[in-house]
């Protein structure tokens, strides 16, 4: 019987893959099936967005100044109550939160969590693709004790990552470093289906999303990269197409499919980039690189990256590895001109 005949369950995938570790304990496939019930509560009350009162700005502002809306916020309560109390998580480091959140002794386990609980939010009151993206590494100091050493690892130290993301349906894509799976809930059971198994990067980049908006606060390699990429076009008859949500998580997810390479430059309006390295970035990049594709800063792998701190801010080039390339060439060429 072909594969896609038989009924795959998230719990069932994500154990099969542990079974290659010996010695695992279960823990961490007890995990990622814990953020995928924390995903089916954000994603039944993301389908009521518009019926019940939830909707919109909840009047406040995140550690970075955005706005944070009502779901936001719903998302980074039911993230920590599910996850945080799940017992196999020490600390949780969220966009949402300043800080760094420490599980209470009694419920510690042996991982570390970074998420962005509702990503690409700014769109939910217009019915618009958002999703939860987390990455997690191991606890790698013993004793009971969190420390620094724990929480703000390199991305290549992730052992797992994915995201949930909210659109027509609602699909649960991850990876623990062997391939990219992706499960579609099927609302009326209530449980994620293998859909899409080992998701590989379409070999050619079909798609190009960058805000264009912000090309007059762009650096010049950025212009030079999108000059060259539609000199392209032209001889070889438009092989590439523009498309952009704001959504990151969608944006992302949509490129993984058909194939794509996606932008957030750094410019004059945000020097150090937008997005955030420890829950936007490196799960990301974790997902791609296992897909067969790449994530750069520009002069290096995303993955490599030391973080700063929990809210480190990155430049992110994410996609086809020709493409990624040819981006670093562009920044490479214009630091020279710059010099
Ligand atoms: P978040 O909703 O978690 O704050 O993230 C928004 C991000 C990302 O989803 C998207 O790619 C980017 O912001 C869009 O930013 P611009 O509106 O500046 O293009
Ligand atoms: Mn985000
Ligand atoms: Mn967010």
């Amino acid at each position: 019987m072909p594969l896609m005949d038989r009924l795959i369950t998230l719990t069932q995938h994500v154990r099969a893959t542990q079974l290659h570790h010996p010695g695992a304990s279960g823990e961490l496939s007890a995990l990622i099936t814990q953020i995928g019930v924390a995903g089916k509560v954000i994603s039944a009350q993301v389908n009521k967005a518009g019926l019940v009162k939830i909707r919109g700005s909840a009047g406040t502002t995140n550690i970075q100044g955005e706005v944070q809306h009502r779901l936001d916020q719903f998302a980074e309560r039911t993230i920590q109550d599910i996850v945080g109390r799940s017992g196999h998580v020490c600390a949780l480091m969220s966009e949402e939160e300043e800080e760094i959140i420490e599980v209470k002794e009694s419920d510690r386990g042996g991982y570390v969590i970074a998420y962005d609980p509702l990503d690409g939010s700014s769109n939910i009151d217009f019915n618009v693709s958002v999703g939860t993206i987390f990455s997690i590494f191991r606890k790698v100091s013993a004793g009971v004790e969190v420390t620094r050493r724990d929480t703000l690892q390199r991305g290549v130290e992730q052992v797992a990552a994915g995201y949930i993301i909210y659109g027509s349906s609602t699909m649960f894509v991850y990876t623990v470093g062997q391939g990219v799976h992706g499960f579609t809930l099927d609302p009326t059971v209530g449980e994620y289906i293998l859909s899409h198994p080992d998701i590989r990067l379409n070999a050619t980049c079909k798609v190009l999303s960058i805000n264009t908006c912000n090309g007059p606060y762009w650096d010049g390699w950025v212009h030079d990269f999108m000059g060259r990429m539609l000199a392209r076009n032209d001889a070889d008859k438009r092989r590439i197409n523009d498309r952009h949500i704001g959504s990151l998580v969608a944006d992302f997810h949509r490129n993984l499919l058909m194939g794509g390479i996606f932008l957030y430059p750094a410019d004059s309006q945000s020097p150090k980039g937008k997005l955030r390295l420890m829950y936007e970035a490196n799960p990301l990049a974790f997902v791609i690189e296992q897909a067969g594709g790449a994530a750069s800063d520009g002069c290096q792998r995303i993955l490599e990256i030391e973080p700063e701190w929990a809210h480190h801010r990155v430049q992110l080039i994410i996609g086809n590895a020709a493409e990624v390339e040819l981006a670093e060439e562009c920044l490479r060429a214009g630091s020279v001109v710059e010099a």
